[in-house]
């Protein structure tokens, strides 16, 4: 099977917290390489446009105003399966229904607070990439 990408951010709670390397650490036993990363700051226009699809359901609002509260690290990771595989060990949504040992079952808070967002499907995948990565700073191998 050809290899897949996908769209990863670490959130703001989780940067605070000192945990990007364990985050990345679980990646890589995963099997997922990482072919493109960088840190920044959301504004709040870029966190509306990146979650534009979720712009009606009630938590749209706190949803944006958390993404911009503080850096977040944004990487493509590259392998096979990789949406799911990233889903996997990223866990459920609510890290209080998290399965034991998954990212969010260990370092997220609250729904609000869940440490990290990995693309849900092939087609959000190229146009999550799209919004953070030109072509040219995605380092295949
Ligand atoms: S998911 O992860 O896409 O399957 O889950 P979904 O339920 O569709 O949630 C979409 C994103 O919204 C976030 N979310 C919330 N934020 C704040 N408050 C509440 N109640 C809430 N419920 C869901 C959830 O973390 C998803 O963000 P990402 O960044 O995609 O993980």
């Amino acid at each position: 099977m050809a290899a897949e990408r996908t769209l990863s951010i670490i959130k703001p709670d989780a940067v605070a917290k000192n945990v990007i390397g364990q985050i990345y650490a679980r990646f890589e036993a995963a099997g997922l390489k990482i072919i493109a990363a960088r840190m920044t700051h959301l504004s709040k226009n870029e966190a509306e446009q990146f979650y534009a699809v979720h712009k009606d359901r009630p938590f749209f609002k706190d949803l944006v105003d958390f993404m911009v509260s503080g850096p977040v690290m944004i990487q493509v990771l590259e392998g096979e399966n990789a949406i799911a595989k990233n889903r996997e060990l990223m866990g459920a949504t609510d890290p209080k229904k998290a399965e034991k040992g998954t990212i969010r079952a260990d370092f997220a808070d609250s729904i609000d607070a869940n440490a990290v967002h990995g693309s849900d499907a092939p087609e959000a995948a190229t146009i999550e990439i799209a919004c953070f990565f030109p072509a040219l700073s995605i380092y295949s191998r």
